[in-house]
């Protein structure tokens, strides 16, 4: 049984992360996403409320789960027993910052991160610039699944 740690900030979650978790699904027994809870960094969406868009949208997958968690990477992957980490790379300018990352999970408790390239249809596509288009009142049907559409306009007309 392997066990892949899907881990990101997913504020909000697009279809480029749901294109690593499907085929993440595919090729792990069991996929855990894994949403960073950092108040620091001010997002759109609470944790709880980036957990409760990704469950929407993993309904279709029965081995995807999501959690949140705060602290170090490292101690989701030791609690809920992942064998590896699992993280999209978009274009080279990802794969600098994402080998940094990797190399210190790795330094830190031996976890093995796997790089999938996204899509080049999503190559793209990043939840900054979804959340610029949304506020400026831009498209952004195509990028995001529809339950997340429907939570951004929401939520960025509750904050005019
Ligand atoms: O969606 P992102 O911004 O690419 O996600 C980055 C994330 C949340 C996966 C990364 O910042 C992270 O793992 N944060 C948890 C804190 C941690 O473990 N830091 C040391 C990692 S080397």
């Amino acid at each position: 049984m392997i066990t892949a740690l899907v881990p990101g900030s997913f504020d909000p979650p697009t279809n480029g992360h749901l294109d690593i978790i499907e085929r993440c699904a595919g090729l792990f027994d069991r996929v855990v996403v894994a949403v960073a809870n950092n108040p620091a960094k001010s997002p759109l969406f609470g944790a709880a409320e980036r957990v409760a868009l990704l469950e929407e949208c993993c309904t279709r997958w029965d081995n995807v789960s999501a959690r949140s968690f705060d602290g170090l990477l490292v101690e989701v992957v030791r609690r809920v027993g992942a064998d590896v980490i699992v993280k999209g790379l978009r274009a080279v300018t990802d794969f600098e910052y994402e080998l940094q990352l990797a190399q210190m999970n790795r330094h830190l408790s031996g976890t093995v991160t796997l790089f999938i390239p996204t899509n080049a249809e999503f190559g793209y596509l990043s939840s900054s610039l979804v959340k610029e288009v949304a506020s400026f009142g831009g498209a952004i049907e195509g990028l995001v699944p529809p339950n997340v559409a429907r939570a951004l306009k929401e939520r960025l007309a509750d904050e005019r």
